[in-house]
């Protein structure tokens, strides 16, 4: 089937759906109350959303730990609401995108369990290794959310691989029954209707045979041996042959630690590419090394290399997926702004990215400029990977240092339910939530939002209504100006007939700015600000804290 690629005209919104809004009064957020938002989302201008997993799951990493590919949770509302959502939001033209959880199932799932017992044909489901002399690991591989990758289960008398939670084990993707399931599944999505996924760490599925140790690396140790493996395009070719090539869908790579060398072996714009687009994290790494939890000053000049260089790379040759939050990752005003200037703040940040040549995504609460949470009990955290961190983490002794870094890096900071209004909960739920509100939920809220013009959603809508009416914000090429400051984020979208400048500081006090010769700021139009005085003298301004502006010619 030919590939239409429309994702290019879109935008999407992510759904966390624990966290988004409960419908039933229980206290977690589900496909009910997914329903009642339908039109606050189409309202924002998406035109698609991405679930994190809907699928029934025993929950210990929040439905990425799968027992039941086939079915939606009944926590969620199960098939029957999963199907009007789906309806409801075709209805308004949104497309819809589920997570893909392949690189392992929970440890509850039936194939797991049957593996576990040698029962044909699922014993070799899994990656088992039988105990080294001495009863010792099979290798030296860290996962990346509890200890050691490998997990002893007394019924088979082996160890299996888990790169994730222990509850979380690998799937053996070597084996070709393994990956008739995965296209089974495939099927029965697309079947019903929906219009791709979002494939979680699709790039780890190929482990390098022999599994052989890793270099002793304070972190992730092993991942050399099975982040791009050596049949991952084998098998991403095989899913797209066989099940996608037949259907007219999207497909998202999660890839950590991808280059765009790397990601354009994947995404480059063939007819047989294996996959549309790819999530990158190094735009996530202007204030971290690697990983969230090893904490470094945010770097202007370090975000702006990442998002130029991605810009670049792909040009004319792939399209990037752009995004600044997701269900992973700390708030962005939190990081990369200020929770001091949090609207001028927020504007600015989406400013910044969503003017950027891709497909952006928002993420649940982003576009209202929700933030980090800074819980003083660290009891209170309840992903997987934040309290391990917790407690095992050697880089610091003292107790309070440990819990800084949690409130710097943790997931959960983004998890907090949404901020609907200033009712109690926040307007999340009418039971008790499942987890803490962040209590600045009267000062930050949509309700709010929705009644004020100059609020961080209307902002939102603004800008996306604007990209989506300028044709340069699709077709034009990217220039970055003023690369070394450390105060201004500078970029041009120009096609021949058409030019636009995004103005964006980063300072948290007045700064001068001087635009570009030639972009005479006095004869162009002035499309999006964040502050109300917007004077030009001699081609530049004082820009106020995290003033955006942003500039067309026609
Ligand atoms: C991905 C998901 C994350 C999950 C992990 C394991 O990184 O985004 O939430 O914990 O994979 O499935």
């Amino acid at each position: 089937m030919e590939r239409k690629r429309w994702y290019k005209d879109m935008v999407f919104y992510q759904i966390w759906p624990r966290s988004f809004k409960d419908g039933n009064g229980d206290g977690v957020g589900d496909l009910l109350g997914v329903l009642e938002k339908l039109d606050y989302i189409k309202s924002l201008g998406m035109d698609g959303i991405w679930f994190s997993p809907l699928y029934p799951s025993p929950g210990i990493d929040c439905g990425y730990d799968i027992s039941d590919y086939m079915d939606i949770d009944p926590a969620y509302g199960g098939m029957e609401a999963f199907k009007k959502v789906l309806d409801g939001a075709h209805a308004r033209g949104m497309k819809v995108i589920m997570d893909l959880v392949v690189n392992h199932t929970s440890d509850e799932h039936e194939w797991f369990q049957k593996s576990r017992q040698r029962i044909e044909p699922y014993t070799d489901y899994y990656i088992w290794r039988p105990a080294k002399p001495g009863g010792k690991l099979p290798n030296n591989w860290d996962s990346m959310f509890e200890g050691k990758a490998w997990e002893w289960d007394p019924v088979r008398g082996e160890y299996y691989l888990h790169v994730f939670a222990i509850k979380q084990p690998d799937l053996n993707m070597d084996n070709p029954l393994v990956r008739e399931e995965v296209k089974k599944i495939l099927r029965f999505w697309l079947d019903l209707g929906v219009d791709g996924f979002r494939e979680d760490v699709i790039t780890f599925i190929s482990k390098k045979e022999g599994l052989p140790n890793d270099y002793i690396f304070p972190v992730s140790r092993g991942i050399r041996h099975y982040n791009h493996g050596p049949r991952i395009h084998e098998y991403l070719s095989e899913f797209r042959r066989d099940v996608f090539d037949h259907y007219d869908c999207m497909t998202m790579a999660e890839a950590p630690l991808v280059s765009t060398k790397r990601a354009l072996e994947y995404i480059e714009e063939k007819e047989d590419s294996e996959i549309d687009l790819m999530i990158q994290f190094e735009t996530m790494c202007a204030d971290c090394l690697f990983t969230d939890y090893i904490h470094t000053p945010f770097s202007l000049r370090k975000l702006k290399r990442t998002w130029s260089n991605w810009q670049n790379k792909l040009d004319g040759k792939a399209w990037n997926m752009l995004y600044l939050e997701n269900h992973d990752h700390p708030r962005i005003i939190s990081r990369y702004g200020s929770e001091k200037f949090c609207t001028e703040s927020g504007k600015m940040l989406a400013a910044a990215y969503l003017f950027q040549k891709g497909t952006p995504f928002v993420y649940q609460g982003q576009e209202i400029g929700m933030t980090n949470w800074y819980p003083a009990d660290p009891e209170l955290y309840e992903d997987v990977q934040t309290r391990w961190q917790y407690a095992h983490n050697a880089l610091h002794k003292s107790s309070e240092k440990r819990l800084q870094r949690l409130w710097y890096g943790s997931r959960d900071s983004a998890r907090t339910p949404v901020q609907w209004s200033d009712a109690e909960n926040a307007g999340f739920s009418t039971g008790t939530p499942w987890f803490y509100v962040n209590e600045n939920y009267r000062a930050i809220n949509a309700a709010q939002q929705e009644q004020d013009p100059d609020s961080l959603l209307q902002f939102y809508r603004k800008a996306i209504a604007l990209r989506k009416t300028l044709p340069v914000v699709r077709d034009g090429g990217y220039r970055e100006f003023k690369k070394l400051s450390g105060k201004f984020y500078v970029y041009a979208r120009e096609t021949a007939g058409e030019k636009l400048l995004v103005i964006c500081s980063f300072a948290d006090r007045p700064v001068n700015f001087k635009a570009p010769k030639e972009f005479d700021l006095a004869s162009g139009a002035l499309i999006l600000a964040n502050y109300k005085d917007t004077d030009v003298q001699k081609n530049g301004f004082t820009a106020q804290p995290y003033e955006v502006r942003v500039y067309h010619w026609k």
